[in-house]
């Protein structure tokens, strides 16, 4: 009786494992606390699915994605999710594998190729984005004369260039507010760093920046640092606003060193995995753009409890 019973599980565990669904994830690299904890969620959300997941890190090469896509077709996986480094030179791939009939869903960033080419793409308005960055900083600054440094991501990538945009249209028409410098620091806390200690150079040692805006808060945390290394206050002589809402950033906005972030959720997949199972189970096509929410955080919105509620989430 315990035999039969014990085989019959295991037949049951053998059936479980032989129809799970294999996704393959390209993910870029982890050149940020955000980007480690989005990694973090997807394997949660896939194991706690029952979805394989095979993981594959481009160590921020593009090249690199491209073959682990093709890899994964070759596997013939279920489904795939593809966090794109940049925004163009997909169209080949993306061909190869809707012919393979395997649905792509993108994470966090855009692509610029036509959209029948993947099935959705789950992420935030990163115009919106920069927007909301850019419309705290017109409040904070009023009418006074503000001179504003910017650190962007990664070059060609869709955060980068629409959370210029963003940024930009909101000090449109506020003549008082200019951006006098602009560079990528990469998505990255040592880059951001460094170019931060070029701008304060190069800006009378900070003494004539008024702002930082910075695509993402680990450029801001490296900044914050290089700011302090001047002999200035973060957050006081030079504000700091930037994106993502990770755990640092709200340590430094108790400690009064940042001003605002906006919040990007690290769980992509949870979204993903939804449209995944109900085109698997009906062939349903979710909508072509799945939209998470951009949530503005100020020094105003309890940062220490906010740290606290996030310290151990992955990132
Ligand atoms: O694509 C999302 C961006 O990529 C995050 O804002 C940044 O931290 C990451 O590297």
């Amino acid at each position: 009786m315990t035999r039969t019973l014990l085989a019959s599980a295991a037949v049951l565990a053998l059936g479980t494992a032989a129809s799970a669904q294999v996704v393959g994830f390209s993910q870029i690299g982890s050149e940020s606390g955000w980007r480690a904890a989005e990694t973090t969620v997807t394997q949660q959300e896939a194991e706690a699915r029952g979805i394989q997941l095979q993981f594959s890190d481009a160590q921020q090469k593009q090249e690199n994605q491209i073959a682990a896509v093709r890899s994964f077709i070759a596997q013939g996986v279920d489904a795939i999710l593809l966090a794109p480094v940049v925004a163009t030179g997909w169209d080949a791939v993306l061909e190869e594998a809707a012919e393979a009939e395997i649905p792509v869903v993108l994470l966090d960033r855009m692509v610029d190729s036509d959209p029948s080419l993947y099935l959705t793409a789950v992420g935030s308005d990163l115009v919106h984005e920069g927007e909301v960055a850019g419309q705290y900083l017109v409040e904070q600054v009023g009418g006074e004369p503000c001179r504003v440094v910017e650190l962007q991501g990664t070059t060609g990538s869709s955060p980068a260039i629409d959370r210029k945009t963003g940024f930009e249209n909101a000090i449109a028409g506020h003549d008082n507010i200019e951006i006098v410098r602009s560079q990528t620091g990469n998505f990255t806390r040592a880059e951001g760093k460094t170019v931060m200690e070029a701008f304060l150079q190069a800006e009378n040692g900070g003494a004539d920046i008024c702002a930082l805006y910075a695509h993402n808060d680990d450029m801001a945390v490296g900044a914050i640092q290089a700011i302090k290394e001047a002999g200035l206050k973060p957050g006081e002589d030079i504000l700091v606003v930037s994106i993502d809402a990770v755990p640092d950033i709200f340590q430094a906005m108790a400690a009064g060193e940042a001003n605002a972030t906006v919040e990007l959720t690290p769980n992509m997949a949870g979204p993903a995995f939804d449209a995944l199972q109900a085109y698997w189970d009906a062939g349903t096509e979710p909508p072509k753009f799945i939209q998470t929410e951009s949530k503005l955080y100020t020094q105003a919105d309890d940062p220490q409890g906010e740290y606290d509620r996030r310290k151990g989430l992955g990132y």
